[in-house]
Protein backbone atom coordinates (compact mmCIF):
# COMPACT_ATOMS: atom_id res chain seq x y z
CA UNK A 1 0.00 0.00 0.00
CA UNK A 2 2.86 2.39 0.61
CA UNK A 3 4.47 2.00 -2.56
CA UNK A 4 1.11 3.34 -4.18
CA UNK A 5 0.39 0.47 -6.10
CA UNK A 6 -3.06 -0.47 -4.01
CA UNK A 7 -6.05 -0.15 -6.06
CA UNK A 8 -8.98 2.14 -4.63
CA UNK A 9 -12.38 1.60 -5.57
CA UNK A 10 -14.82 3.50 -4.69
CA UNK A 11 -18.36 2.32 -4.31
CA UNK A 12 -20.99 5.94 -4.96
CA UNK A 13 -19.34 8.94 -6.81
CA UNK A 14 -21.84 11.26 -5.17
CA UNK A 15 -21.53 14.22 -2.36
CA UNK A 16 -19.34 11.86 -0.41
CA UNK A 17 -17.35 9.27 -2.91
CA UNK A 18 -15.84 12.23 -4.92
CA UNK A 19 -13.92 13.91 -2.63
CA UNK A 20 -12.46 10.37 -1.64
CA UNK A 21 -11.66 9.34 -4.71
CA UNK A 22 -9.85 12.95 -5.45
CA UNK A 23 -8.03 12.39 -2.25
CA UNK A 24 -6.84 8.94 -2.46
CA UNK A 25 -5.61 10.02 -6.53
CA UNK A 26 -3.83 12.94 -5.16
CA UNK A 27 -2.58 10.36 -2.73
CA UNK A 28 -0.30 8.90 -5.36
CA UNK A 29 -3.18 5.87 -5.90
CA UNK A 30 -5.28 4.27 -8.82
CA UNK A 31 -8.70 4.89 -8.30
CA UNK A 32 -11.68 3.10 -10.04
CA UNK A 33 -14.98 4.81 -8.85
CA UNK A 34 -17.88 2.46 -9.05
CA UNK A 35 -21.85 3.68 -9.72
CA UNK A 36 -24.83 2.75 -10.85
CA UNK A 37 -25.56 5.65 -12.51
CA UNK A 38 -24.14 5.82 -15.95
CA UNK A 39 -24.29 10.01 -16.35
CA UNK A 40 -22.75 10.32 -13.50
CA UNK A 41 -19.54 7.95 -14.49
CA UNK A 42 -19.43 9.55 -17.91
CA UNK A 43 -19.40 12.98 -16.41
CA UNK A 44 -16.13 12.25 -14.77
CA UNK A 45 -14.71 10.53 -16.96
CA UNK A 46 -14.91 13.66 -19.23
CA UNK A 47 -13.49 15.41 -16.12
CA UNK A 48 -16.54 17.17 -15.05
CA UNK A 49 -18.14 17.83 -11.95
CA UNK A 50 -21.87 17.20 -11.59
CA UNK A 51 -21.18 19.02 -7.70
CA UNK A 52 -21.40 22.44 -7.62
CA UNK A 53 -18.59 22.95 -5.19
CA UNK A 54 -16.38 20.38 -6.50
CA UNK A 55 -14.61 22.20 -9.60
CA UNK A 56 -13.97 20.49 -12.68
CA UNK A 57 -10.11 21.30 -12.62
CA UNK A 58 -10.21 18.71 -9.43
CA UNK A 59 -12.04 15.87 -11.15
CA UNK A 60 -9.90 16.81 -14.37
CA UNK A 61 -6.93 16.23 -12.27
CA UNK A 62 -7.81 13.32 -10.58
CA UNK A 63 -8.71 12.11 -14.30
CA UNK A 64 -5.28 12.65 -15.10
CA UNK A 65 -3.52 11.19 -12.23
CA UNK A 66 -5.62 7.73 -13.76
CA UNK A 67 -9.00 7.70 -11.84
CA UNK A 68 -11.26 6.19 -13.79
CA UNK A 69 -15.19 5.89 -12.87
CA UNK A 70 -17.37 3.36 -14.09
CA UNK A 71 -20.74 1.13 -14.55
CA UNK A 72 -18.51 -2.19 -14.65
CA UNK A 73 -18.58 -4.46 -11.19
CA UNK A 74 -16.71 -6.62 -12.58
CA UNK A 75 -14.00 -4.46 -12.01
CA UNK A 76 -14.49 -4.82 -7.88
CA UNK A 77 -12.07 -7.00 -8.55
CA UNK A 78 -8.98 -4.85 -9.66
CA UNK A 79 -9.57 -3.26 -6.20
CA UNK A 80 -7.70 -3.81 -3.46
CA UNK A 81 -9.86 -1.18 -0.95
CA UNK A 82 -14.06 -1.21 -1.66
CA UNK A 83 -14.89 1.75 -0.17
CA UNK A 84 -19.13 1.81 0.25
CA UNK A 85 -20.47 5.38 -0.19
CA UNK A 86 -23.71 4.89 -1.19
CA UNK A 87 -27.21 6.81 0.01
CA UNK A 88 -29.10 5.45 3.30
CA UNK A 89 -32.58 7.13 3.16
CA UNK A 90 -35.69 6.44 5.13
CA UNK A 91 -38.85 5.14 3.77
CA UNK A 92 -42.04 6.17 3.54
CA UNK A 93 -42.49 5.70 6.93
CA UNK A 94 -39.16 6.68 8.40
CA UNK A 95 -37.50 3.67 8.65
CA UNK A 96 -33.77 3.16 8.10
CA UNK A 97 -33.74 2.18 4.25
CA UNK A 98 -30.87 -0.12 3.73
CA UNK A 99 -31.42 -0.88 0.11
CA UNK A 100 -28.66 0.98 -1.26
CA UNK A 101 -26.32 -0.42 1.17
CA UNK A 102 -27.19 -3.84 0.54
CA UNK A 103 -27.60 -4.23 -3.10
CA UNK A 104 -24.13 -2.68 -3.70
CA UNK A 105 -22.73 -5.36 -1.24
CA UNK A 106 -24.86 -8.16 -3.39
CA UNK A 107 -23.21 -6.50 -6.59
CA UNK A 108 -19.97 -6.84 -4.76
CA UNK A 109 -19.97 -10.35 -3.61
CA UNK A 110 -19.63 -11.84 -6.71
CA UNK A 111 -16.19 -10.35 -7.27
CA UNK A 112 -14.85 -9.88 -3.85
CA UNK A 113 -10.89 -11.84 -3.55
CA UNK A 114 -8.90 -12.69 -0.68
CA UNK A 115 -7.09 -10.07 0.60
CA UNK A 116 -9.27 -7.19 0.01
CA UNK A 117 -10.42 -4.63 2.41
CA UNK A 118 -14.01 -3.57 2.57
CA UNK A 119 -14.88 -0.44 4.19
CA UNK A 120 -18.53 0.71 4.76
CA UNK A 121 -18.92 4.52 5.23
CA UNK A 122 -22.59 5.31 4.73
CA UNK A 123 -24.13 6.63 7.63
CA UNK A 124 -26.28 3.89 9.17
CA UNK A 125 -27.39 2.50 12.99
CA UNK A 126 -25.01 0.02 14.55
CA UNK A 127 -24.82 -3.11 13.71
CA UNK A 128 -25.41 -2.66 10.14
CA UNK A 129 -21.67 -3.74 9.27
CA UNK A 130 -21.58 -7.11 11.89
CA UNK A 131 -25.08 -7.94 11.30
CA UNK A 132 -25.58 -7.51 7.67
CA UNK A 133 -22.55 -7.18 5.72
CA UNK A 134 -20.27 -9.89 7.44
CA UNK A 135 -22.86 -12.65 6.69
CA UNK A 136 -22.88 -11.76 3.19
CA UNK A 137 -19.29 -11.63 3.01
CA UNK A 138 -19.33 -15.13 4.60
CA UNK A 139 -21.44 -16.66 2.76
CA UNK A 140 -19.17 -16.17 -0.42
CA UNK A 141 -16.89 -18.28 1.86
CA UNK A 142 -14.46 -15.98 3.33
CA UNK A 143 -13.53 -15.32 6.42
CA UNK A 144 -13.81 -11.91 8.01
CA UNK A 145 -10.53 -10.92 9.37
CA UNK A 146 -8.72 -13.17 7.54
CA UNK A 147 -9.34 -13.26 3.98
CA UNK A 148 -11.39 -10.21 3.89
CA UNK A 149 -11.00 -7.00 6.14
CA UNK A 150 -14.10 -5.41 7.23
CA UNK A 151 -14.14 -1.99 8.59
CA UNK A 152 -16.73 0.80 9.41
CA UNK A 153 -15.24 4.46 8.70
CA UNK A 154 -18.15 7.32 8.84
CA UNK A 155 -17.96 10.25 6.48
CA UNK A 156 -17.29 13.38 7.72
CA UNK A 157 -17.93 15.96 4.81
CA UNK A 158 -18.90 19.40 5.25
CA UNK A 159 -19.79 20.18 1.79
CA UNK A 160 -19.18 23.90 0.94
CA UNK A 161 -16.46 24.47 4.10
CA UNK A 162 -13.42 25.95 2.72
CA UNK A 163 -11.51 25.53 6.32
CA UNK A 164 -11.47 21.43 6.03
CA UNK A 165 -10.77 18.93 3.15
CA UNK A 166 -10.93 15.45 3.26
CA UNK A 167 -7.71 14.91 4.18
CA UNK A 168 -7.35 17.18 7.22
CA UNK A 169 -11.02 15.82 8.88
CA UNK A 170 -9.98 13.24 11.74
CA UNK A 171 -11.45 10.14 10.63
CA UNK A 172 -12.89 7.02 13.25
CA UNK A 173 -12.31 4.04 11.54
CA UNK A 174 -13.53 0.41 13.49
CA UNK A 175 -12.84 -3.40 12.79
CA UNK A 176 -14.76 -6.35 12.30
CA UNK A 177 -11.39 -7.79 14.32
CA UNK A 178 -8.21 -6.54 15.81
CA UNK A 179 -6.69 -7.06 11.90
CA UNK A 180 -9.54 -5.33 10.25
CA UNK A 181 -8.91 -2.47 12.42
CA UNK A 182 -5.36 -2.28 11.58
CA UNK A 183 -5.76 -2.99 7.93
CA UNK A 184 -8.39 -0.20 8.38
CA UNK A 185 -5.82 2.60 9.74
CA UNK A 186 -3.11 1.62 7.33
CA UNK A 187 -5.76 2.54 4.37
CA UNK A 188 -7.31 5.53 5.69
CA UNK A 189 -3.54 6.91 7.38
CA UNK A 190 -2.04 7.11 3.38
CA UNK A 191 -4.74 10.11 2.93
CA UNK A 192 -6.27 11.20 5.96
CA UNK A 193 -3.68 13.00 8.74
CA UNK A 194 -5.35 11.64 11.58
CA UNK A 195 -7.01 8.17 11.61
CA UNK A 196 -9.07 7.44 15.25
CA UNK A 197 -9.26 4.29 15.53
CA UNK A 198 -11.84 2.57 17.61
CA UNK A 199 -12.63 -1.15 19.16
CA UNK A 200 -15.84 -1.77 16.92
CA UNK A 201 -17.41 -1.05 14.18
CA UNK A 202 -20.49 -0.25 16.47
CA UNK A 203 -18.45 2.19 18.02
CA UNK A 204 -18.05 3.71 14.84
CA UNK A 205 -21.30 3.68 13.38
CA UNK A 206 -22.75 4.89 17.23
CA UNK A 207 -20.31 7.98 17.43
CA UNK A 208 -21.15 9.25 13.62
CA UNK A 209 -24.77 9.14 14.60
CA UNK A 210 -23.84 10.85 18.04
CA UNK A 211 -22.41 13.80 16.11
CA UNK A 212 -25.39 14.54 13.99
CA UNK A 213 -28.26 14.02 16.72
CA UNK A 214 -25.62 16.29 18.82
CA UNK A 215 -26.42 19.37 15.92
CA UNK A 216 -30.24 17.54 15.24
CA UNK A 217 -30.80 18.26 19.13
CA UNK A 218 -28.75 21.71 19.82
CA UNK A 219 -30.49 23.33 16.51
CA UNK A 220 -33.70 22.04 18.26
CA UNK A 221 -33.17 23.71 21.27
CA UNK A 222 -32.07 26.97 19.48
CA UNK A 223 -35.21 26.85 17.31
CA UNK A 224 -37.02 26.65 20.26
CA UNK A 225 -35.32 29.83 22.04
CA UNK A 226 -36.01 32.01 19.05
CA UNK A 227 -39.79 31.17 19.22
CA UNK A 228 -39.38 32.15 23.00
CA UNK A 229 -37.56 35.34 22.15
CA UNK A 230 -39.13 36.65 19.84
CA UNK A 231 -42.74 36.25 21.67
CA UNK A 232 -40.57 37.98 24.25
CA UNK A 233 -39.22 40.52 21.67
CA UNK A 234 -36.07 39.85 22.85
CA UNK A 235 -32.84 39.52 19.64
CA UNK A 236 -32.23 35.55 19.79
CA UNK A 237 -28.85 36.04 18.11
CA UNK A 238 -28.01 39.18 19.98
CA UNK A 239 -28.33 36.28 23.28
CA UNK A 240 -26.65 33.55 21.12
CA UNK A 241 -23.56 36.17 20.59
CA UNK A 242 -23.34 36.61 23.98
CA UNK A 243 -23.48 33.35 25.56
CA UNK A 244 -20.74 32.47 23.16
CA UNK A 245 -18.41 34.44 24.83
CA UNK A 246 -18.20 32.11 28.06
CA UNK A 247 -14.78 30.36 26.76
CA UNK A 248 -16.21 26.77 28.13
CA UNK A 249 -18.74 24.49 28.08
CA UNK A 250 -20.68 26.47 25.63
CA UNK A 251 -21.08 25.84 21.45
CA UNK A 252 -23.11 28.26 19.49
CA UNK A 253 -25.74 27.02 17.20
CA UNK A 254 -27.96 29.43 15.15
CA UNK A 255 -31.78 28.99 14.09
CA UNK A 256 -33.00 28.54 10.94
CA UNK A 257 -35.99 27.50 8.90
CA UNK A 258 -35.83 24.14 9.36
CA UNK A 259 -33.02 20.96 9.20
CA UNK A 260 -32.09 20.00 5.58
CA UNK A 261 -29.38 17.88 3.90
CA UNK A 262 -28.48 14.24 3.63
CA UNK A 263 -27.50 13.99 7.22
CA UNK A 264 -28.93 15.50 10.22
CA UNK A 265 -32.82 15.11 9.17
CA UNK A 266 -32.42 11.60 8.51
CA UNK A 267 -29.56 9.71 10.34
CA UNK A 268 -30.51 10.36 14.06
CA UNK A 269 -33.98 8.12 13.30
CA UNK A 270 -31.58 4.92 12.34
CA UNK A 271 -31.11 5.34 15.58
CA UNK A 272 -34.44 5.72 17.19
CA UNK A 273 -35.33 2.58 14.59
CA UNK A 274 -32.66 0.29 16.14
CA UNK A 275 -32.97 1.20 19.85
CA UNK A 276 -36.68 0.32 19.62
CA UNK A 277 -35.41 -3.16 19.40
CA UNK A 278 -33.53 -2.35 22.89
CA UNK A 279 -36.98 -1.32 24.13
CA UNK A 280 -35.38 2.11 24.66
CA UNK A 281 -37.45 5.77 23.33
CA UNK A 282 -35.06 8.35 21.90
CA UNK A 283 -36.98 11.22 23.27
CA UNK A 284 -34.44 13.32 22.29
CA UNK A 285 -34.14 12.82 19.21
CA UNK A 286 -37.80 12.66 18.66
CA UNK A 287 -38.43 16.23 20.47
CA UNK A 288 -35.83 17.66 18.13
CA UNK A 289 -37.43 16.44 14.86
CA UNK A 290 -41.24 17.94 15.94
CA UNK A 291 -39.33 21.43 16.62
CA UNK A 292 -37.29 21.55 13.62
CA UNK A 293 -39.96 20.12 11.35
CA UNK A 294 -42.47 22.45 12.58
CA UNK A 295 -40.19 25.66 11.82
CA UNK A 296 -41.32 26.10 8.14
CA UNK A 297 -44.30 26.72 9.63
CA UNK A 298 -43.25 29.38 12.05
CA UNK A 299 -41.65 30.93 8.82
CA UNK A 300 -45.08 31.00 7.17
CA UNK A 301 -46.36 31.92 9.70
CA UNK A 302 -44.20 34.63 9.57
CA UNK A 303 -44.70 35.74 6.26
CA UNK A 304 -48.59 36.10 7.11
CA UNK A 305 -48.21 38.23 9.65
CA UNK A 306 -46.04 40.37 7.37
CA UNK A 307 -48.41 40.65 4.83
CA UNK A 308 -51.20 41.42 7.07
CA UNK A 309 -49.96 43.99 8.13
CA UNK A 310 -49.34 45.49 4.21
CA UNK A 311 -53.17 44.54 4.07
CA UNK A 312 -52.55 41.83 2.20
CA UNK A 313 -52.85 38.05 2.43
CA UNK A 314 -50.75 35.12 1.13
CA UNK A 315 -53.52 34.05 -1.29
CA UNK A 316 -52.90 36.25 -4.09
CA UNK A 317 -49.62 37.50 -3.67
CA UNK A 318 -46.35 37.23 -5.12
CA UNK A 319 -43.64 35.26 -3.05
CA UNK A 320 -39.63 35.34 -3.76
CA UNK A 321 -38.10 32.69 -1.88
CA UNK A 322 -34.34 33.86 -2.22
CA UNK A 323 -32.82 30.41 -1.82
CA UNK A 324 -33.69 27.06 -2.05
CA UNK A 325 -30.25 24.98 -1.33
CA UNK A 326 -30.27 23.53 2.58
CA UNK A 327 -27.77 25.63 2.71
CA UNK A 328 -25.22 28.43 1.91
CA UNK A 329 -23.05 27.98 -0.61
CA UNK A 330 -23.80 24.88 -2.10
CA UNK A 331 -26.26 23.18 -4.05
CA UNK A 332 -27.45 20.42 -2.63
CA UNK A 333 -31.32 20.70 -2.21
CA UNK A 334 -31.75 17.41 -0.43
CA UNK A 335 -34.59 17.73 2.30
CA UNK A 336 -34.49 21.55 1.81
CA UNK A 337 -36.68 23.60 4.35
CA UNK A 338 -37.40 26.09 1.69
CA UNK A 339 -39.04 24.08 -0.26
CA UNK A 340 -41.55 22.85 2.00
CA UNK A 341 -41.62 26.68 2.90
CA UNK A 342 -42.52 27.03 -0.83
CA UNK A 343 -44.95 24.39 -1.06
CA UNK A 344 -46.51 25.80 1.99
CA UNK A 345 -46.98 28.79 1.03
CA UNK A 346 -48.56 27.51 -2.63
CA UNK A 347 -50.74 25.64 -0.92
CA UNK A 348 -51.92 29.16 0.69
CA UNK A 349 -52.35 30.41 -3.23
CA UNK A 350 -49.35 32.54 -2.99
CA UNK A 351 -47.49 33.20 -6.54
CA UNK A 352 -44.05 31.74 -5.66
CA UNK A 353 -41.48 31.94 -7.46
CA UNK A 354 -37.14 31.41 -6.01
CA UNK A 355 -33.73 32.53 -6.87
CA UNK A 356 -30.95 30.49 -6.33
CA UNK A 357 -27.21 31.11 -8.41
CA UNK A 358 -27.04 27.31 -7.34
CA UNK A 359 -29.79 26.01 -8.99
CA UNK A 360 -30.92 27.72 -12.55
CA UNK A 361 -33.87 25.38 -12.74
CA UNK A 362 -36.36 23.85 -10.12
CA UNK A 363 -35.07 20.20 -10.08
CA UNK A 364 -37.26 17.28 -9.89
CA UNK A 365 -37.60 16.48 -6.62
CA UNK A 366 -39.96 13.29 -4.63
CA UNK A 367 -42.05 14.70 -3.16
CA UNK A 368 -42.10 18.46 -4.99
CA UNK A 369 -43.07 19.79 -8.29
CA UNK A 370 -42.10 23.59 -9.27
CA UNK A 371 -42.07 24.31 -12.93
CA UNK A 372 -39.48 27.23 -12.04
CA UNK A 373 -36.20 28.19 -12.85
CA UNK A 374 -34.17 30.76 -10.96
CA UNK A 375 -35.66 34.23 -10.95
CA UNK A 376 -33.16 37.38 -12.00
CA UNK A 377 -32.39 38.90 -9.11
CA UNK A 378 -32.56 42.90 -10.37
CA UNK A 379 -33.92 45.74 -8.03
CA UNK A 380 -36.93 45.99 -10.46
CA UNK A 381 -37.29 42.51 -10.33
CA UNK A 382 -37.24 42.33 -6.72
CA UNK A 383 -39.73 45.50 -5.78
CA UNK A 384 -42.38 43.45 -7.94
CA UNK A 385 -42.89 41.00 -5.09
CA UNK A 386 -45.18 41.74 -2.17
CA UNK A 387 -42.67 39.31 0.14
CA UNK A 388 -39.13 38.18 -0.51
CA UNK A 389 -37.97 35.02 2.25
CA UNK A 390 -34.44 34.35 2.77
CA UNK A 391 -34.15 30.71 2.82
CA UNK A 392 -30.80 30.51 2.33
CA UNK A 393 -27.79 32.74 3.01
CA UNK A 394 -25.65 32.42 0.07
CA UNK A 395 -22.44 35.11 0.16
CA UNK A 396 -23.39 35.83 -3.27
CA UNK A 397 -26.70 37.44 -2.67
CA UNK A 398 -26.34 41.32 -3.07
CA UNK A 399 -28.07 41.80 0.65
CA UNK A 400 -27.67 45.59 0.53
CA UNK A 401 -29.59 45.78 -2.87
CA UNK A 402 -32.19 43.35 -1.59
CA UNK A 403 -32.72 45.38 1.78
CA UNK A 404 -33.32 48.76 -0.50
CA UNK A 405 -35.79 47.09 -3.12
CA UNK A 406 -37.77 44.48 -0.95
CA UNK A 407 -41.39 46.08 0.23
CA UNK A 408 -41.29 42.95 2.96
CA UNK A 409 -38.18 40.25 3.57
CA UNK A 410 -38.77 37.70 5.96
CA UNK A 411 -35.19 36.58 7.19
CA UNK A 412 -35.00 32.88 8.18
CA UNK A 413 -31.14 32.98 8.49
CA UNK A 414 -30.67 36.31 10.49
CA UNK A 415 -28.84 37.82 7.76
CA UNK A 416 -29.89 41.15 8.60
CA UNK A 417 -29.01 42.00 12.56
CA UNK A 418 -29.96 45.64 12.59
CA UNK A 419 -33.89 46.30 13.14
CA UNK A 420 -35.34 47.76 9.28
CA UNK A 421 -38.95 48.34 8.89
CA UNK A 422 -39.43 46.30 5.83
CA UNK A 423 -37.17 43.22 7.95
CA UNK A 424 -39.04 40.67 9.94
CA UNK A 425 -37.28 37.62 11.36
CA UNK A 426 -38.48 34.41 11.31
N1 LIG B 1 -23.35 14.45 1.80
C1 LIG B 1 -22.70 14.58 2.94
O1 LIG B 1 -22.26 15.66 3.29
C2 LIG B 1 -22.46 13.38 3.86
C3 LIG B 1 -21.66 13.58 4.99
C4 LIG B 1 -21.40 12.51 5.83
C5 LIG B 1 -21.97 11.26 5.56
N2 LIG B 1 -22.76 11.09 4.46
C6 LIG B 1 -23.28 9.75 4.22
O2 LIG B 1 -22.59 9.18 3.12
C7 LIG B 1 -23.47 8.36 2.35
C8 LIG B 1 -23.49 8.82 0.91
O3 LIG B 1 -24.01 10.14 0.84
P1 LIG B 1 -23.83 11.08 -0.39
O4 LIG B 1 -24.25 12.42 0.06
O5 LIG B 1 -22.48 10.93 -1.01
O6 LIG B 1 -24.93 10.46 -1.40
P2 LIG B 1 -25.11 10.78 -2.94
O7 LIG B 1 -26.54 10.50 -3.26
O8 LIG B 1 -24.51 12.10 -3.29
O9 LIG B 1 -24.22 9.70 -3.65
C9 LIG B 1 -24.45 8.34 -3.61
C10 LIG B 1 -24.07 7.74 -4.95
O10 LIG B 1 -24.26 6.34 -4.84
C11 LIG B 1 -24.75 5.86 -6.06
N3 LIG B 1 -25.32 4.53 -5.86
C12 LIG B 1 -26.53 4.19 -5.39
N4 LIG B 1 -26.65 2.85 -5.34
C13 LIG B 1 -25.48 2.34 -5.78
C14 LIG B 1 -24.99 1.04 -5.96
N5 LIG B 1 -25.74 -0.04 -5.69
N6 LIG B 1 -23.74 0.89 -6.42
C15 LIG B 1 -22.99 1.97 -6.71
N7 LIG B 1 -23.39 3.23 -6.57
C16 LIG B 1 -24.63 3.42 -6.11
C17 LIG B 1 -25.71 6.94 -6.51
O11 LIG B 1 -25.94 6.87 -7.91
C18 LIG B 1 -24.95 8.20 -6.10
O12 LIG B 1 -24.11 8.67 -7.15
C19 LIG B 1 -24.81 8.43 3.06
O13 LIG B 1 -24.93 7.37 3.96
C20 LIG B 1 -24.73 9.72 3.83
O14 LIG B 1 -25.56 9.70 4.97
C21 LIG B 1 -23.01 12.13 3.60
Amino acid sequence: MSDKTAIIGVVGLGYVGIPLSISFSRAGYKVVGFDIDSSKTESISRGKTYIKHIPDAEIENAVSLGMEATTDFNRAKEADALIICVPTPLDDHREPDLGYVLSTMEMLVPHLRAGQVVSLESTTYPGTTDEKLKPMIEAAGFEVGVDIYLVYSPEREDPGNPNFTTSTIPKVCGGDTESCREVGKYLYSNVIDQVVSVSSTRVAEMSKLLENIHRAVNIGLVNEMKIVADKMGVDIYEVIDAAATKPFGFVPYYPGPGLGGHCIPIDPFYLTWKAREYGVNTRFIELAGEVNSSMPEWVVGKVAEGLNSHKKSINGSRILMLGIAYKKNIDDMRESPSVEIMKQLQDRGALIEYSDPYVPVFPKMRRYSFDLSSAELTAKNIASFDCVVIGTNHDSFDYEMILDNSALIVDTRGVYRDEHENVIRA
